[in-house]
């Protein structure tokens, strides 16, 4: 079992997006893939299911992700080891996401004080929804987690990063984008010392252990296409540019000061995996049709040249598995 995680702390660079895409493609590879819908928005979760099956879930006890940590937030207990969802017809689970998983952001906040001095009780919740994936993956032979996170550098999303074995950073070439990656690996970096320091010295159960601890660092992807479609076209060459140097300085680099690495690496080469374009009409349509884009038909709404942009999305996303395959090995 592989868990991966994308990552920006912009919002709106094509995250959920490409990670929903991602995860459908590597089911038709053959593998069997569990989805962790932990940001709050819920973007992936409403990608998946339509809003009737989404209210169910919320009025169920013990269905989405909030439900497993509800325990923790009324502190009467552990996780609730939860079963996820099952897509129909598919070998994809999901752990729903919810509205009300920001309550567990403060706790993880309060109790990193915890992991600094060194009490169980930090570890155990630090590690809460590692343990919930990792136990169902584990019965359930999941090949690939998918973690799906919101864009901010707050408690929940550096439990989930840590805890993580790979993370995916999704972007657009314009100046929000790349000024959102800038303290990335700064950041990510002091969490893994402050984490592994607590860790070697510290007697904790083994159980709580993330076993990585330091997630790697497996690629970039480029998306070419704006929320608000305003900005020109000729901006991205002048920003696609300037990429590379970025993730060297503000993502590689960070996360690799204390590996002792000497080589020059070549970033674009090895960690640039994809490039999404602009897929215009046919995202509301997979949206609405509850199923990726490559899975679209003339039922669906697809007509004239479209087709062909469905089938240059198949083989976008092909590509873009086997690059990520060959980057976590
Ligand atoms: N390749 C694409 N072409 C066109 N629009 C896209 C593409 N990828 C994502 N979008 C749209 O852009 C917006 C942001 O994408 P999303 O995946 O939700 O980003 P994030 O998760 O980083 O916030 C959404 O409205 C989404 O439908
Ligand atoms: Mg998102």
């Amino acid at each position: 079992m592989k868990s991966i995680s994308f990552f920006n702390n912009k919002g709106g660079v094509g995250k959920t997006t490409t990670l929903y895409h991602v995860g459908f493609e590597l089911e038709q590879q053959g593998y069997r893939v569990l989805f962790v819908d932990c940001d709050p928005q819920c973007n992936l979760t409403s990608h998946i299911f339509d809003l009737e099956i989404i209210e169910d879930i919320w009025n169920a006890e013990q269905s989405s992700i909030y439900d497993a940590v509800k325990p923790i937030i009324k502190g009467s207990g552990d996780v609730d080891f939860i079963q996820p969802k099952k897509v129909n017809n598919r070998n994809i689970w999901i752990y729903p996401g919810d509205l009300l998983l920001s309550d567990f952001d403060s706790i993880l906040s309060e109790t990193w004080t915890q992991v600094l001095a060194r009490q169980e009780r930090g570890f155990r919740v630090t590690t809460a929804i590692y343990r919930l994936y990792t136990k169902f993956a584990k019965e359930y032979e999941i090949d690939f987690v998918l973690i799906d996170l919101g864009p901010n550098l707050g408690s929940l999303n550096r439990s989930l990063l840590l805890s993580c074995d790979h993370f995916i950073i999704p972007l657009i070439p314009d100046l929000f984008s790349l000024r959102g990656s800038q303290n990335l690996g700064r950041t990510l970096s002091n969490w893994v010392e402050e984490w592994q320091d607590s860790i070697e010295r510290t007697a904790i159960d083994p159980d709580f252990i993330i076993p990585q601890s330091a997630p790697k660092f497996s690629g970039y992807i480029v998306s070419q296409f704006n929320e608000y479609g305003r900005k020109p076209v000729k901006a991205w060459v002048k920003w696609e540019k300037e990429i590379p140097k970025y993730i060297k300085n503000f993502v590689y680099e960070p996360l690799s000061k204390s590996k002792n690495i000497k080589s020059e690496p070549d970033i674009e080469n090895q960690y640039k995996i994809g490039q999404m374009k602009n897929y215009n009409s046919l995202i509301p349509m997979a949206q609405t049709a509850l199923k990726p884009i490559f899975e679209l038909t003339s039922k669906d709404g697809v007509i004239g040249d479209h087709h062909r942009y469905v089938k240059d999305c198949k083989t976008n996303y092909t590509n873009l598995v086997l690059r990520i395959i060959e980057n976590i090995q």
